[in-house]
């Protein structure tokens, strides 16, 4: 090769490696898990190089000059939120419209934001592409349409009908779980049928009903942004079935082998920094010297443990006072009278915990970024439900053999205690936990590799137009051919007219001839 050609391929070599884009990442959502996948995802586009302009109720500390965060200001407390005595007296209500409401809110607060309005009221501000954390409404998708690029949206849990209808079509709820839905499949006939009024009942509300305040908003929010950037207005049907790809929180060792198109992405994982600082002294002494191992205990972030009765405290001590293992029990106020082999923690860095290897036992509210992270570390899960998506992770957890559920009650320290014997005197469910862990890891491609893969795919391609399903334009009267049925139906109605009106001529030819006869 001459050196012209050499330093040509070395150019194109570096163009190709070093192709930054400017990026607009939208993680709206106001709770701590969120909040660590909308961070992984800006860790993982900028450590590919890129620059990052990030929408997000909380501002990460350190700087990035690659990096520019917005905050968004919003009432916290409006957040539907776990309370546990109230799920204990089996008194949380689940209402679709409560989400909706509440998607609407924290758009509104992203809206209103000066910053925000300071970059979509500047013509000269543009992006490459959008990534916005999918919640119940499709409203954030204006902003693809106001700076004209493509939009991609992440998805929190598993494939639902109500994102994957976004690219591709509902899917079948004979044997996939609605984003609402508890049960598994697959499912007994009431159960199936139960599926299908939620995936119908889902469908029209959001299709038909709460999709009128959308369009109402895109066209008082939107509409006038995009004008005054002199570009054509698209309906905000065009906007909202417009999007590139779904990233998506999900993997097959946790989830289902569900069938996916083209352009849904499981990424599940990339939110796990594997660069974790190591423990501080005081626990790495603590989990090093469990020789009996240790079992982790925590409720999450958005489930304050400080609300639980007294006398459920005080039985769950009792429990774990007896083990010969230590707990480590992440819980946000000091309780006297502590076991020996008990330690309470306000803050725990869980990645770290996790990893440890004396550490043989997660006990976790079944929040889909622990479960992942359990799965991760290779350790065997006692979930304890309390809201949303977690009924159907621990579900998932326990029949994938990665632990046991224990429901939230007032009596829950027994069935806890039964959980615990189970688990930790068989070794079946570490080595399934191992098993799951390696499933997860063996991939072609770390997650968060990939997911930066695919955002600079959608750049580069101009919003990927080749990944996208032929189902999204499809109306459902064509899949279901009940065109054809149609036609069928009409050419039977017309035979069956045709056939009468033979019969009924003959007749009465052979009555007009009988008559002749006579
Ligand atoms: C849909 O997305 C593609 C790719 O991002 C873009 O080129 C096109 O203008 C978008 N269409 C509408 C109606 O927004």
């Amino acid at each position: 090769m001459n050196s012209l050609g050499k330093y040509a391929l070395i150019a194109l070599l570096c163009f190709n490696i070093s192709e930054a884009y400017n990026i607009l990442v939208v993680f709206p959502m106001p709770a701590q898990s969120h909040r660590n996948l909308g961070d992984g995802v800006v860790r993982h586009l900028l450590n590919a190089g890129h620059e990052v302009t990030y929408i997000t109720p909380y501002i990460k500390e350190g700087s990035n000059p690659k990096l520019r965060q917005i905050k968004m200001i919003y009432d916290f407390d409006a957040l539907p939120k776990p309370h546990i005595k109230t799920i204990m007296n089996n008194e949380q209500d689940f209402n679709p419209s409560n989400f909706f409401n509440y998607t609407l809110g924290t758009h509104q607060a992203m809206i209103q934001n000066k910053e925000v309005q300071k970059l979509l009221r500047d013509p000269q501000q543009t992006f490459d592409v959008v990534v916005i954390e999918w919640l119940f409404s499709e409203l954030y998708s204006g902003l693809s349409a106001v700076f004209g690029c493509p939009l991609i949206w992440v998805s929190s849990v598993d494939p639902h009908s109500a994102i994957m209808q976004l690219i591709d079509e509902n899917l079948n709820p004979a044997y996939n779980p609605g984003l609402m839905s508890t049960v598994l499949p697959p499912y007994t006939f009431v159960q199936r049928v139960k599926e299908l009024f939620m995936s119908a009942v889902t469908t029209v509300l959001k299709n038909y009903i709460f999709v009128r305040y959308e369009r109402q908003a895109y066209e008082e929010l939107y509409v006038p942004l995009i004008k005054m950037r002199g570009r054509p207005v698209p309906t905000y049907d065009e906007v909202k079935f417009n999007a590139s790809l779904i990233l998506g929180n999900s993997h097959v060792s946790l989830g289902q082998a569900t069938r996916l198109p083209q352009n849904y992405k499981a990424v599940a994982g990339y939110h796990i920094d594997t660069n974790f600082k190591p423990l501080p002294e005081n626990l790495k002494k603590l989990l090093d010297s469990a020789k009996n191992g240790v079992i982790y205990f925590s409720m999450g972030s958005n489930l304050s443990s400080k609300d639980m009765p007294e006398e459920l405290k005080k039985s769950l001590l009792k429990v774990f006072g007896a083990l010969k293992q230590t707990v480590l029990w992440k819980f946000e106020e000091v309780l006297d009278d502590l076991p020996k082999n008990v330690h309470i923690v306000q803050w725990a860095p869980q990645p770290a915990i996790l990893s440890h290897p004396n550490c043989v036992l997660f006990i976790t509210h079944g929040g889909l970024l622990s479960a992942t992270e359990a799965v991760h570390f290779g350790k065997p899960i006692i979930g304890i439900p309390v809201f949303a998506d977690q009924f159907l992770n621990v579900e998932r957890a326990v029949k994938k053999g990665l632990g046991k559920r224990v429901d939230l009650s007032y009596s829950m320290a027994d069935d806890l205690e039964v959980a615990l014997k189970e688990i930790l005197d068989s070794p079946r469910y570490m080595e399934r936990a191992k098993e799951l862990s390696m499933i997860f890891h063996d991939r072609p491609t770390p997650p968060g590799e990939e997911l930066a893969h695919w955002v600079s795919h959608v750049i580069k391609t101009g919003g990927a137009p080749h990944l996208r399903s032929p189902a999204l334009h499809t109306p459902f009267y064509q899949k279901m051919y009940l065109d054809l049925i149609a036609v069928i139906v009409v050419i039977l109605i017309a035979l069956r007219i045709l056939v009468r009106r033979i019969c009924n001529s003959c007749k009465t030819k052979k009555l007009v001839s009988d008559k002749k006869y006579n």
